[in-house]
């Protein structure tokens, strides 16, 4: 399979994984089932979800335990993606080409409906039949996903991103945010394959760490170049809506130039990382070139 092939692959299995897990449109209450299903289906990159296959394949793990947190994942991403959209948020309206969910419904059933996908999450990773024969990696993936998520994780990161509006941060203090706004998603999602049996030693573990660190921050910048340069049609937000909000971004702080050349210095040290793992690692890096040049 080429790469292009794998990726539709992945996607098909992840998009079957989530559907399966989602409750159906018949079970009550009809109305947030509808929202939690239009929030995570039909739409979406899936990059995260395509991260956790991409390392399985690096390590040799085996795809059948990677759906679990391959959609606690996704569920979480789609989580933070509806209160991210929200009027006491970022207000936007359009995302995946679609109106935000609390457009297409309503406020409280969007808010609802982020809510009670973070729950399912946990259920998932905790009830996997593909993961129970093995508590400790099963533990541990639920662990990760916490911590990623937490306040010292991706909330913590949208709150440091809301204060920041309309401040001028410096380097640091803006790639701090966007680790944990961004990268903290990124990198459960390669940690969580590594988490898995057979896990990797521990200098390869570190390897990985480092990947992911990169790769989640060029992610970031990437989404902010894409905010400015891109066009709503092709990436599926309205374009201009972090000017529009006065964001802090890559781009607004230190310069288009600066930002691109941030992502570029970022995916060489991320390719660097994959160098012990040879072969296997070729479709990871893959999606870190994807992730680094990607237009929408
Ligand atoms: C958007 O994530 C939010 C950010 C972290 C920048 P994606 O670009 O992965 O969004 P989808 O899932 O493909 O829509
Ligand atoms: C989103 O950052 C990060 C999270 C949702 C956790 P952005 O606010 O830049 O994402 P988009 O551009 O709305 O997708
Ligand atoms: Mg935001
Ligand atoms: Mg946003
Ligand atoms: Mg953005």
């Amino acid at each position: 399979m080429d790469e292009t092939d794998k990726t539709e692959h992945y996607q098909a299995r992840i998009e079957a994984a989530l559907d399966r897990w989602l409750p159906d449109l018949d079970t009550a209450p009809r109305r947030l089932h509808e929202a939690m299903r239009y929030s995570v289906l039909g739409g979406g990159k899936r990059i995260r979800p395509l991260l956790v296959y991409a390392t399985g394949e690096a390590l040799g793990t085996d795809p059948e335990m990677l759906d679990a947190p391959s959609v606690a994942i996704e569920l979480m991403h789609a989580f933070s993606l509806v209160h991210d959209d929200l009027p006491a948020m970022d207000d936007d309206d359009l995302r995946r080409g679609r109106p935000t969910v609390h457009k297409a419904f309503d406020e409280a059933t969007a808010i609802l409906a982020a809510d009670a996908m973070q729950p399912l999450a946990f259920h998932v990773l905790s009830s996997d039949p593909a993961l129970t024969a093995h508590p400790g990696a099963q533990v541990t993936l639920v662990r990760l996903l916490a911590d990623a998520c937490g306040s010292e994780g991706m909330t913590g990161g949208q709150a440091i991103d809301l204060a920041s509006e309309g401040t001028r941060l410096d380097a640091a203090e803006l790639e701090h945010m966007y680790r944990l706004k961004t990268g903290r998603l990124i990198r459960v999602s390669i940690l969580s394959a590594a988490a898995c049996p057979p896990q990797p030693d521990i200098e390869r573990e570190h390897a990985l760490e480092r990947f992911a660190d990169a790769l989640g921050l060029a992610f970031q910048i990437r989404d902010d170049i894409l905010d400015v340069e891109g066009e709503t049609d092709v990436i599926g937000k309205q374009q201009g809506a972090d000017e529009a909000r006065n964001k802090a971004t890559y781009p607004a702080l230190f310069g288009m130039e600066h930002a691109r050349a941030r992502v570029a210095e970022l995916l060489e040290t991320a390719l660097a990382q994959l160098e012990p793992f040879g072969a296997g690692a070729n479709y990871l890096a893959y999606l870190a070139r994807v992730i680094a040049e990607r237009d929408h």
